[in-house]
């Protein structure tokens, strides 16, 4: 980390959901919000707490562990209760969770496991909605507070190899705008960042996602923004310094999404195709 912090977030609480590994965006995200003078808690599914990775990033922030299946009621119910106990209402929530068993397993769009397509959906869309509404029945988001959740481009353009992971982004941005509109009377922001191809777990259980990590840095002005990159970008989410941005999709990406084709690309192309010139 290039910096000593700027204490954004001093005083502020939040829930940070999707931290696996070192290198999952949630984890420098949390590096992030604590660099900033943020406390925390740290959420991911039981499954994945059993790696145990997620401990040594708990000693370093101090921030407890708390459990949850997305996808079930009562795991998001309950997880409202412990953090309540633990730190009481919260400010900001992160959610960085996806996953889709049809692209686990190889499956094509044109060929989807239904039971699967429900469970992408489910994890990595409407969970959003689930932990938005158990917050607020639970009077848990202070007023003026901030959620993000992590999206892709793969909602608005089509990248055949993130299969029906592109239609659960465009139902997770749909559900920011929807709940955005409906907490906005209380100054609570609700927004997606559309993160570029990035080296983590998730990202590289893509089939060819070497293949368009580097088509989008080689297509993006400023080339692929990092993990900790994006980890700043959502501080300022979540800080008071972006009161009034809310139901947005907000790129992160170098450039890429306004960007036709580079002059490395076109060289690149007029290489590979020469002989059919
Ligand atoms: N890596 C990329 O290229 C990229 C690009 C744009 C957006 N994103 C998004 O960023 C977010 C974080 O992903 P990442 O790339 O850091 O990978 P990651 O694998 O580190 O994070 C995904 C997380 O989702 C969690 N998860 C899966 N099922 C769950 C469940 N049922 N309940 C609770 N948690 C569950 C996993 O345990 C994991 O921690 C995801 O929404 C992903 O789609 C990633």
């Amino acid at each position: 980390m290039t910096n000593t912090g700027y204490g954004l977030l001093k005083g502020k609480k939040g829930i940070i959901f999707g931290a696996l590994d070192e290198r999952s965006i949630a984890w420098r995200i949390a590096l992030a919000c604590k660099r900033e003078g943020a406390d925390f808690v740290l959420s991911n599914a039981p499954i994945a707490l059993r790696l145990g990775a997620l401990n040594a990033l708990s000693e370093e922030t101090g921030a407890k562990i708390i459990p949850c299946d997305v996808s079930s009621d009562d795991e998001v119910q309950e997880l409202m209760n412990q953090t309540r106990e633990e730190l009481g209402s919260v400010d900001f929530i992160l959610h960085a969770i996806g996953m889709s068993p049809n692209i686990r397993k190889k499956k094509e769009y044109n060929d989807l496991n239904y039971n699967w397509f429900s469970q992408t959906l489910d994890i990595s869309a409407i969970s959003l909605h689930r932990i938005l509404n158990h917050a607020e029945k639970a009077n848990m988001l202070n007023d003026g507070g901030s959620v993000v959740a992590l999206s892709y481009i793969g909602a608005q353009r089509i990248f055949s190899k993130y299969s029906d992971m592109n239609d659960a982004k465009a139902l997770l941005e749909s559900i920011a705008r929807n709940y955005g509109s409906r907490l906005a009377d209380r100054g609570i922001r609700v927004n997606t960042v559309s993160q570029a191809p990035t080296k983590t777990s998730a990202g590289t259980g893509i089939k060819g996602f070497d293949g368009m990590y580097t088509f989008a840095d080689k297509i993006a002005p400023m080339g692929n923004p990092t993990a900790d990159e994006c980890a700043d970008y959502c501080v300022t989410l979540f800080s008071d310094l972006t009161r009034k941005v809310t139901m947005q999709n907000l790129y992160h990406d170098g450039g890429f999404v306004t960007s036709g084709i580079s002059e490395e690309m076109i060289d690149a192309l007029l290489k590979l195709y020469a002989d059919e010139e």
